[in-house]
């Protein structure tokens, strides 16, 4: 672009054709994850134009964030600033088109996400595993200089222990307190300790000093996608809004537990990752690997016990039959078997299956009321939190709608029915922290 000038006028006339194509959603596919909404169709020709494109044929993801909320700590407000360095080195990552803050245009792949080409639980086999090790190695080639600038006060390379601590800070602050207004009685009827992150925190022993790389930070399966490649297949990761800059065992933790490998695969993996950090000289990232990966892994089984809770709870619909509040407490069940260790809880301290059904219901009841008494609530948790853990559905959603009293007393009585079908009477909640 010859000038600021003209640089302005392409912006506002890519932008201008881009709102206006993602205004016929029903042109193209659309898909979601927690985050964004993306919609898959072609750019059209004014826009390839702009873009320098060989046809308007080409497809595009239009990506729109979803209201959510936050569950992990944003260090870099741009997904583009990231995937910029990202394709500068790994070619095989989506090129972001236009940024025009609020949303953003990516160039798409060709390809299946990998979970749909290997359903959950089965294994994805030893040639996949190395190319993921490999690519966590080529993620520690980039230098921290290309990297876009981090907060002054973000931990320095090395100070793993103090990453540790950022994170688990953020968890407390932001995803626990944050959230108790509205999700605080649930967190404690399921047993979640009140003092769960601090009880974690000072479990833990000081970390060893690695250097710090790029994480992605939320490589799993809906987040690889496998393209046709010269052997056969490449595999490609999306979805890099949640990078960070920290210590790369972090990244093998929340991969680790992510990807649900079975013990086998996952214990590939670590030592596949180990070699390649190794083979391409960050022998100093694989520091007291095996003593430091537990601690991680904790880490990840305790933070997740708040958005695997709460999106239990917005998931079900406002009129929950059996199999949704089973389904429901089984996710907690899970969450809750997975912290128990790192959190030092022994099976006494965990709650039945049934106690948990019985306080996703009451939960969801009181929501409900709560929301007709506050009719913006919904509207308010919105705005309090972009992004979140997923999109606002069920009672969320519905308290953008304008309720109307009497059917919300409608909806709490029948909600009040499931409950007295899915668990026998009311017990004093068990397993609640100290
Ligand atoms: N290029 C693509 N090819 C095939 N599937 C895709 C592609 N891009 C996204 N998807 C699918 O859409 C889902 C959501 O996209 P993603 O970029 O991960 O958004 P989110 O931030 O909401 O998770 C992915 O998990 C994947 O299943
Ligand atoms: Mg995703």
């Amino acid at each position: 672009m010859s000038s600021p000038l003209h640089r302005r006028a392409h912006q506002s006339l890519v932008r201008r054709f881009a709102e206006a194509r993602r205004r016929s959603p029903q042109d193209g596919e659309t898909v979601s994850g927690h985050h964004n909404s993306n919609v898959i169709m072609p750019v059209g020709r004014p826009l390839a134009l702009l873009l320098g494109m060989p046809s308007g044929e080409v497809l595009a993801k239009f990506r729109t964030p979803l209201p959510a909320i936050e569950v992990v700590p944003r260090l870099w407000r741009h997904e583009s600033q990231v995937l910029r360095v990202v394709g500068e080195r790994l070619s095989e990552v989506p090129k972001c088109l236009a940024d025009f803050g609020d949303w953003s245009l990516h160039s798409y792949l060709t390809g299946r996400a990998l979970a749909d080409v290997v359903r959950e639980g089965e294994r994805i086999g030893r040639r996949r595993l190395s190319v993921l090790a490999d690519f966590f190695a080529r993620l520690a080639d980039i230098p921290e200089s290309v990297l876009p600038p981090v907060p002054a006060d973000w931990p320095g390379s090395g100070d793993s222990h103090g990453f540790l601590g950022r994170l688990a800070q953020f968890t407390e602050q932001r995803v626990h307190q944050s959230n108790r207004p509205r999700f605080g009685s649930l967190f404690d009827a399921v047993g979640i300790p009140s003092d769960a992150v601090d009880r974690y925190r000072d479990s833990v022993q000081t970390l060893a000093a690695r250097p710090f790389a790029l994480l992605h930070t939320d490589v799993h399966r809906s987040n690889v996608l496998v393209t046709p490649g010269r052997d056969g297949e490449n595999l490609v990761v999306i979805d890099w809004e949640l990078a960070l800059y920290g210590d790369p065992l972090h990244d093998l933790a929340t991969h680790l537990v992510r990807m649900e490998y079975d013990s086998k695969e996952r214990g590939v993996m670590i030592g596949m990752w180990a070699s390649a950090m190794r083979r391409t000289g960050h022998a100093d990232m694989t520091v007291e690997l095996k003593r430091d990966l537990r601690t991680y892994l904790g880490f990840e089984y305790v933070q997740s016990l708040y958005p695997d809770v709460m999106r239990a709870a917005l998931e079900l619909p406002d009129e929950p039959a059996r199999r949704h509040v089973v389904r429901a407490a089984e996710r907690v069940c899970r969450a809750l078997r997975r912290a128990s260790g790192p959190l030092g809880l022994g099976p006494d301290r965990l709650p039945q299956e049934r106690e948990v059904r019985e306080a996703l219901l009451d939960w969801h009841a009181k929501d409900m009321i709560r929301r007709m008494e506050w009719p913006d609530a919904g509207e308010e948790a919105e705005r309090l939190e972009t992004p979140v853990v997923g999109p606002l559905v069920g009672p969320v959603a519905a308290g953008r709608e304008r309720w109307d009293r009497a059917r919300l007393v409608e909806r709490a009585r029948r909600s009040e029915n499931a409950r007295s079908t899915a668990a026998p009477a009311h017990r004093e909640p068990t397993g609640v922290g100290s």
